[in-house]
């Protein structure tokens, strides 16, 4: 790759990036150096000059089959038609009068339109800008509302990055490590990880949880001082895993016992992503508070929470607020992709291909020792990499090795879990059987090579 230094004297980066050309050889990494943060992690170190459908293209003109999505981000691909006629309309329209100042019509329209796609009494929407923000709303309205202290989380979830998601994240340590004290009034509770301590015990794995769950009510916090429970129904961070539905059943019985709000995590497992349009509906619970941003706008930022009108009445008038929640250009966006979902049968989609998908990942885990579990819902599918099955010995180097050599052969996808062992897939909602053929073909083929 050609390295580029300077910017062209336009201030583009390259006169010819128009949707047609590739951005050639602009090596975007060395002309980062200078003044882009060394603080961000990358999975790679690649550069993007564009993306078009499922395809994402590098300044070199290279395509790659697209399942990473930016981590559950462009769930319709890139580029959809629907959604850039919605966002080029909206911005000749009005791009933002600012959340304060009154109505925009296509954050009301999307506002109504979100509430048609949660089940009863959630319709009530307050939108703002990342996940992480969204967590933090879920956080003070549960305790305002209920006047109490205490939050609950679930070991090797991830919420975000802000002081208080990160309160109550532990998917890995690097995400708290400098940065106590934080939150206080959080307390930290098992999830069943039927996989990786329970040995695909689901029963034993629910029985145990709740069991310590049930001793931290006795011991440490009493449920009257609890606001609120909160958990990814499918942790994603963590290494794609289902909460299994008994588990969730019992929160919400629990919750409903002592007056705790339920609070759920769908910003990487909502819309669609795990063959249900929510991942709390496999369970058949209702939360009162669910969360949800990454695929709602298909790549602008946006992010909500939604719950009861009563209850949000009860949170009061300005007790929260936002500059850019509810930007009219993402929520035109958002409209577009629930419009799509809807038209095009994307959360049927998502639970047929995924369904593929699944049954050829599990037969390529069946012939490799080095595969200890293939799991997930939907489009959200986990392969674990150990070094032993039967110790279940994380080995995060094969899984880098994998990633990495799956890019080189024109398929993104990225890892999750703890030790960055488990490859998630995250193929977009409208995936066909011959892109999940094509990913299944090109993973099966690195697999082989790296055992070489
Ligand atoms: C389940 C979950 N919650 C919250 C967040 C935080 O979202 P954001 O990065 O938009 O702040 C993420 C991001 O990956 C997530 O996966």
């Amino acid at each position: 790759m050609e390295t580029v230094t300077a910017p062209a004297a336009s201030g583009l980066i390259s006169a010819d990036s128009g949707p047609n050309s590739a951005v050639s050889g602009l090596d975007l990494a060395a002309l980062a150096a200078a003044n882009l943060t060394p603080v961000l992690g990358r999975y790679f170190e690649r550069s993007w000059a564009r993306g078009e459908g499922h395809r994402l293209y590098d300044t070199d003109g290279r395509a790659y089959l697209d399942f990473a999505n930016g981590i559950a981000v462009s769930v319709l691909g890139h580029g959809h038609p629907a959604v850039t006629a919605a966002i080029h309309a909206q911005v000749d329209q009005l791009i933002a009068p600012c959340a304060a100042m009154g109505y925009a019509e296509s954050t009301v329209r999307h506002a109504k339109l979100l509430a048609e796609f949660l089940p009863e009494p959630l319709d009530s929407i307050f939108f703002m800008n990342s996940g992480s923000e969204a967590i933090e709303a879920a956080i003070k309205l549960a305790r305002r509302v209920t006047g109490r202290p205490g939050i609950i989380a679930f070991r090797g979830g991830f919420h975000g990055r802000t002081i208080g998601a990160a309160s109550i994240t532990s998917s890995n340590i690097n995400y708290r490590l400098g940065y106590e004290p934080l939150l206080p009034g959080v307390y930290l509770s098992p999830f069943p990880s039927v996989y990786r301590d329970f040995d695909g015990d689901e029963a034993r794995a629910v029985e145990v949880s709740l069991k310590h769950l049930r001793e931290l009510l006795k011991t440490t916090i009493p449920p009257s001082a609890v606001a609120a429970m909160i958990l990814e129904p499918v942790q994603g961070e963590g290494g794609y895993i289902p909460a299994p539905p008994a588990f969730l059943r019992a929160l919400r019985a629990i919750c409903d016992e002592h007056g705790i709000l339920l609070v759920a995590d769908e910003v990487q497992a909502g819309f669609g992503r795990t063959g249900k349009m929510w991942s709390f509906e496999h369970a058949g619970i209702v939360p009162d508070v669910v969360c949800v941003a990454k695929a709602i706008a298909n790549g602008l930022p946006l992010s909500a929470i939604a719950s009861s009108r009563a209850l949000q009445e009860r949170w009061g008038r300005s007790a929260h607020g936002t500059t850019y929640g509810g930007n009219p250009v993402a929520c035109a966006a958002g409209i577009a992709v629930l419009e799509t979902i809807r038209a095009e049968g994307l959360v049927e989609n998502s639970a047929a291909r995924g369904a593929e998908l699944m049954a050829g990942l599990r037969a390529i885990a069946a012939d490799d020792v080095r595969i200890g579990d293939v799991r997930g819902l939907g489009l959200m599918i986990g392969v674990e990499f150990v070094r032993d099955r039967a110790t279940r010995e994380p080995d995060g180097a094969l899984c880098e090795a994998v990633i990495q050599g799956c890019a080189d052969a024109g398929l993104l996808v990225i890892s999750c879990g703890v030790e960055h062992n488990v490859i998630r897939w995250i193929a977009p909602l409208n995936v066909t059987s011959a892109e999940i053929d094509e990913a299944l073909g090109i993973f099966d083929r690195v697999l082989h090579s790296v055992r070489a």
